[in-house]
């Protein structure tokens, strides 16, 4: 059965069409890097997969059922991510997402603390889990996150821009962490970015949205120059050099911008 099923499925946001008519499957062990340039609908597509947004038109499934909010098959790490837990310890801060409360702060029973720790385990951060949130680096943090969205066994992750703020050292880490834990628990993942470098090697296939419309495929079936000027709307050439790919327009490497733009904490429209 496919993790994800849409079909048909229109995303409209302040009046504006995101996603327009997209149908696609994938598969349910597949890991999905999920590219395209800031505002092409990456973050409204997870949310419409997790049940937060009404569909214009179609319909989507996971694992064969309609989606729906709380769903218990899905593990999320939201782009947007709070730093108000900081004084919490590693492991409070994971067990404050148990039952779905991410800021509450339970008492976690037998299973609760089993779910905790096993979660803590997956992704090798037992040892953080004494210590405050506000010493740990980037990528340890990244961890803990991580941790908290596997709670519950999901069959499904999904992984909103896990790189941001990452340097290339601790970006592959977390890449190589993801592929291993997606193989080893047999799930699906579907992980945002906004370039494509550091996910190659890892990746089943990739997803790239643009201009409402969306490919999925091999990086060899997508990322060529002309799928590329179909999604950008615009004339995409793609190079190749040194095991990297590099998606440019005008001689600008259109992925680097849009990483550069995130940094600067603006967002820049689609295609600028
Ligand atoms: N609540 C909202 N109301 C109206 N428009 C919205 C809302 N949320 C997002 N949008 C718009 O929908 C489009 C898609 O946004 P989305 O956040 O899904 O893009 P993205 O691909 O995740 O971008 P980024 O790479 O910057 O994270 C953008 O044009 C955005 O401005
Ligand atoms: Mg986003």
């Amino acid at each position: 059965m496919n993790a994800i099923l849409l079909d048909g499925v229109t995303l409209r946001l302040g009046g504006r069409i995101v996603l327009d008519r997209i149908s696609l499957e994938i598969a349910d062990a597949e890991f999905v890097g999920v590219l395209g340039p800031n505002g092409a609908g990456k973050t409204t597509l997870m949310r419409a997969i997790l049940g937060l947004l009404p569909l214009a038109a179609g319909r989507i499934a996971v694992h064969g059922q309609p989606v729906r909010r709380g769903n218990r098959l899905i593990g999320y790490m939201p782009q947007v991510r709070a730093t108000t837990a900081l004084r919490l310890s590693g492991h409070a801060f994971v067990a404050a997402a148990v039952e779905g409360d991410r800021w509450g702060l339970p008492r976690l029973d037998r299973a609760g603390r089993l779910a905790v720790d096993e979660a803590l385990e997956l992704v090798g951060a037992r040892a953080l889990a004494r210590r405050p949130m506000v010493e740990l680096s980037g990528g340890e943090r990244q961890r803990l996150l991580l941790a908290q969205s596997l709670l519950g066994r999901p069959r499904l992750l999904l992984l909103d821009e896990p790189l941001i703020s990452l340097d290339p050292h601790r970006q592959g880490e977390v890449v190589r962490l993801v592929r291993r834990l997606q193989r080893e628990l047999g799930i699906a993942v579907l992980f945002s970015a906004h370039e494509l470098n550091p996910l190659l090697g890892a990746l089943d296939r990739v997803l790239y949205l643009g201009g409402g419309r969306a490919s999925l495929g091999s990086v060899d079936e997508v990322i060529t120059a002309p799928v590329l000027s179909r999604l950008y709307g615009a004339p995409i050439e793609v190079v190749r050099a040194g095991g990297r790919i590099f998606v440019m327009s005008g001689g600008q490497d259109m992925e680097r911008d849009a990483h550069r733009h995130d940094h600067a904490g603006t967002r820049a429209g689609f295609g600028a």
